[in-house]
């Protein structure tokens, strides 16, 4: 869907940035901007700025910076449209729908039909709970040592022993059997018809990113048969792209993410403390799973079931994830079965202390491939260290396999030499899932910010900062000049606006999509530049001036066309008036602050 930049910058206008953050982080009001401690990185100070003149953020800690839409695609992992959507929202502001064919707009009703059945009996099975023919489930959970806070929390509720219970009382509310059959909430079987999916059951709603109830499972309160009863996939839910506790533990600010088993053992988790717990709820760990989690983290702990089961879990799950640019690392519960268990008996402390100790993934999977080894026995031994070999080509970076090799072979006790040599013929032959590429054919790092960035980013500082300085420079500067990015289009706009006789960084921002560059953008706007003197600030202005235009046009003459005369006179002119600039006197407008009113 494309949206027009008048109606991106209309939602921007709208949703002033003080209050959009103010929901998420507490600010305080000092001079013109408003203080609190940054949401993106750790600190005990605030850092975090927020301005309502320029309508931006900025930390001085960590560099984050950005417009209203850079901070919820950051804070909330929001894409551009969902962030649009949101603040749109927000503000009453209509955006144009996609024309939609009949069968999705169907699809659509459908969907948010179950989404509100779905709240609707999550309500009732939380009302459930709270009554006093709840007191057995009540119960049950407080046996399991969950606090009244965390019940709450996680909006547990009760399914009472009546199987036509949700029924009635649904239908009361005039939903029609179709519905209630679609939602997944109803079994219908000849005999009976339609009935309760769950009865005398403890609830666990089932809830998506955005905290809307997609399902439900359902655990008896003992040792009945099945334990847990879930919600087949509808329209809503689709098992295979489900976290549970995802809507808590994206926003816990962790350094990676816990994944674990089941219901309880993410409801133990956050109670202690680690409100980064997610759970696949029983399947297998999807393609889609780790796509998702890869969207919050880049590392994932796994805290499986200490059993075979989860041993086989996490040997499946760490490929997945690999293939997804989440790296592994799995966490030994032992001697308890789940982290559930585990924190009840030994508490969050020496949890956490496993958290820390966690298991490499790489050597997680051979540890357990020695197991199927002999490792008395010299031709089984070998085979082992050919497998690992095998592995280990599968690192392209060179340095990378060579951290693992010497990790594998102090682990194993088998010389780095040896090993090195049969990885390396593997290589050769062809063997193993790795190119083995050289140091050489390695992807560039990037680059380090030149000198010449440098000055680009500095001007344009100036220019912001003075922007009666723009008059003057625009004598010798054009846009061109600024040859890196974003820097590029920054100037291309800031010009323009200049121009145009108005300046709004926060617009400026809308251009680029990439937080990361929104980041840059932001850091431009928000630098403070000290010098011991006008003298000093003067002379520093001058030079950065002639660097930029010298580069700027150095740059120009190279693409040149020997037959572009024009171009030529051009040039030759520019380069006469830089010589002169020597002469010039630059005038700084720090005259309180008057170019603030200029933002809008
Ligand atoms: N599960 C399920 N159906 C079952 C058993 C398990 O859907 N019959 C799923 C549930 O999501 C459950 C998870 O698999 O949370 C892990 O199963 P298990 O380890 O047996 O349950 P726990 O989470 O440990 O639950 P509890 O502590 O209540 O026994
Ligand atoms: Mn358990």
């Amino acid at each position: 869907m494309f949206y027009s930049d008048d109606l991106v910058e209309e939602v921007r206008m709208k949703n002033d940035i003080v209050d959009v953050i103010s929901s998420y982080v507490r600010l305080q009001r000092k001079g013109s901007s408003y203080f609190g401690l940054c949401p993106f990185h750790n600190e005990k100070s605030p850092s975090f700025s927020v301005s309502p003149e320029k309508q931006m953020y900025y930390c001085f800690g960590c560099g984050a910076g950005g417009n209203v839409f850079t901070f919820l695609m950051e804070y909330e992992h929001y894409s551009f449209p969902e962030a649009l959507k949101f603040l749109a929202e927000r503000a009453g502001v209509t955006l144009p729908e996609k024309e939609m064919d009949e069968e999705s707009k169907r699809r659509q009703t459908l969907k948010s039909r179950i989404l509100e059945l779905n709240k609707e009996a999550a309500k009732y099975f939380y009302y459930q709970l709270r009554r006093e023919s709840g007191a057995i489930a009540m119960n049950y959970l407080k046996n399991r040592a969950l606090s009244d806070e965390t019940i709450h929390r996680f909006g547990l509720g009760y399914s009472n022993k009546y199987s036509d219970d949700l029924y009635r009382y649904l239908k009361g509310k005039g939903v029609s059997d179709e519905l209630l059959v679609q939602s997944g909430l109803m079994n219908v079987d000849e005999k009976r018809g339609m009935y309760d999916k769950f009865w005398n059951r403890v609830i666990f709603p089932i809830m998506d990113v955005n905290g809307r109830v997609i399902g439900f499972g359902g655990r008896v309160m003992g040792d009945g048969k099945p334990k847990y009863l879930n919600s087949p996939e509808t329209a809503v839910f689709d098992k295979s792209r489900s976290l549970y506790g995802l809507n808590f533990a994206r926003t816990a600010r962790k350094k990676n993410l816990l994944v674990c088993e089941g219901y309880m053992d993410v409801i133990s988790m956050h109670q202690a403390g680690f409100t980064n717990a997610v759970a696949s709820l029983g399947t297998a760990l999807t393609t889609q799973h780790a796509a998702l989690l890869g969207r919050y983290t880049d590392e994932v702990i796994l805290t499986y079931d200490s059993d075979e089961a989860g041993v086989r879990a996490a040997l499946r799950a760490i490929p997945l994830l690999r293939e997804a640019g989440v790296a592994a690392k799995v966490l030994s519960m032992q001697p308890y079965k789940d982290p559930d268990e585990f924190i009840k008996a030994l508490g969050a402390e020496e949890f956490q202390k496993r958290i820390d100790s966690a298991q490499n993934s790489f050597l997680f999977e051979t540890d357990i491939l020695q197991r199927s080894y002999d490792m008395n026995d010299p031709q089984s031994k070998t085979a082992f260290y050919e497998k690992v070999a095998e592995k280990l080509t599968g690192f392209e970076q060179e340095l990378e396999r060579e951290n693992y090799l010497e990790a594998v072979a102090s682990r194993y006790q088998v010389s780095r030499d040896s090993l090195r040599k049969m990885v390396n013929r593997m290589a050769l032959r062809g063997i193993g899932t790795g190119s083995l590429r050289t140091a050489s054919t390695k992807p560039a790092r990037p680059e380090k910010e030149s000198g010449i960035i440098k000055s680009q980013k500095l001007m344009l500082t100036w220019l912001i900062e003075y922007p009666g300085l723009y008059a003057q420079a625009k004598e010798y500067l054009v846009p061109e000049d600024f040859t890196g990015e974003p820097y590029y289009t920054v100037a291309g706009l800031l010009f323009a606006q200049y121009e145009a006789g108005e300046k709004s960084p926060a617009r400026i921002i809308n251009h680029f999509e990439e937080p990361e560059e929104q980041s840059k953008v932001a850091a431009l706007f928000h630098a403070s530049l000290a010098f011991p003197g006008e003298a000093e600030r003067e002379k520093a202005f001058k030079e950065t001036l002639q660097r930029i235009a010298g580069h700027g046009l150095e740059e120009s003459r190279k693409r040149l066309e020997p037959t572009d005369m024009a171009g030529l006179q051009r040039l030759l002119a520019r380069q006469k008036k830089l010589r002169e600039i020597s002469g010039q006197k630059f005038q700084f407008d720090d005259d309180g602050n008057s170019h603030r009113r200029e933002y809008s």
